[in-house]
């Protein structure tokens, strides 16, 4: 009996094979399928899971701690402890030059924000919090939204969607599902209530690494696109402007994503699981 490539230690025909082949089939009939590398076993499956969980209790702890007056160092210094002392990595810290333990985003900035002590959060403004954790070897990422204080109804607004576009396209996740679902639901909600989505940043697969195939477009056609199998791990981080959709990346920094119209933007990030039944939320 051989067992799976996938290095499990099950034999092949109780791991990926009863998916490789549903799969083979599918393909058949005209169907994009996923790489056989992009489908978790079930130890993978659990690790990432703990990586999601202890994820989530740092993005709690910031929930806590988060508070008008604070510097966004300070939101970097929490994360960079907590995430230690849980056992986990911050796994932004030096990932292709980037500079801190978490992301940062505020206001105009669209993602990837550099944590500073220069930055103080002030009554009004919106704070996109962006944690990637990494345990024993396994990768959680999601971003969770605050507003400080009393804001704008624009900001809240934009808030408010951007959590139910994510929310709405969770939902809709079922097995065999396609990826072009994912950006038509965000999109159409976005749009109904005024707002742009950006179309060249978006999610990934995700757990074995911080980033993986496939890229996750938020901007999307109803039934089109690669097939959405059990086993696949991703996230859906959709990033929703006030005004255009465009951006513009810091040139000195080359990480720091601003809108070009200095108007708001907003961000909320879930990594699920596809599963035989539905999905699983990693970052409840
Ligand atoms: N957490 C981000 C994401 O959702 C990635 C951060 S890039 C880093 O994809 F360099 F800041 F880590
Ligand atoms: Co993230
Ligand atoms: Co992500």
């Amino acid at each position: 009996m051989k067992n799976c490539w996938c290095g499990s230690g099950l034999p092949y025909s109780e791991c990926h094979e009863p998916i490789e082949v549903k799969l083979a089939h599918l393909r058949a009939q005209g169907e994009r399928v996923p790489d056989k590398s992009l489908i978790k076993n079930k130890a993978q499956i659990e690790g990432i899971r703990l990586a999601g969980k202890i994820n989530s209790m740092v993005l709690d702890r910031v929930e806590q701690e988060i508070h008008v007056g604070m510097t966004t160092q300070e939101i970097d210094d929490i994360v960079d402890a907590y995430t230690r002392e849980l056992g986990g990595i911050p796994a932004p810290l030096n990932y292709e030059g980037f500079p801190k333990s978490v992301c940062t985003s505020v206001n105009n900035v669209i993602c990837h924000g550099f944590p500073s002590d220069k930055v103080v959060l002030k009554e009004g403004d919106i704070v996109n919090v962006d944690c990637t954790t990494i345990v024993n070897g396994y990768f959680g990422d999601a971003s969770r939204m605050f507003c400080m204080g009393k804001v704008k109804p624009n900001a809240e607004k934009l808030v408010r969607v951007t959590k139910e576009a994510v929310e709405i396209a969770v939902s809709n996740l079922k097995p065999y599902c396609h990826l072009g679902d994912i950006g038509y639901y965000v999109n159409q909600h976005a749009k109904k209530n005024g707002f742009s989505v950006v179309r060249d940043i978006g999610g990934h697969g995700c757990g074995l690494a911080m980033h993986e195939e496939p890229y996750v477009c938020h901007i999307g056609q109803l039934g089109k696109g690669l097939l959405l199998v059990p086993g696949m791990v991703f996230t859906i981080e959709p990033m929703i402007n006030e005004g255009s959709g465009r951006f513009m990346v810091d040139g000195g920094d080359c990480w720091q994503v601003y809108t070009t119209d200095g108007k708001l933007s907003a961000q909320v990030e879930h990594m699920v699981l596809i599963t035989e039944e539905g999905y699983e939320i990693l970052s409840a």
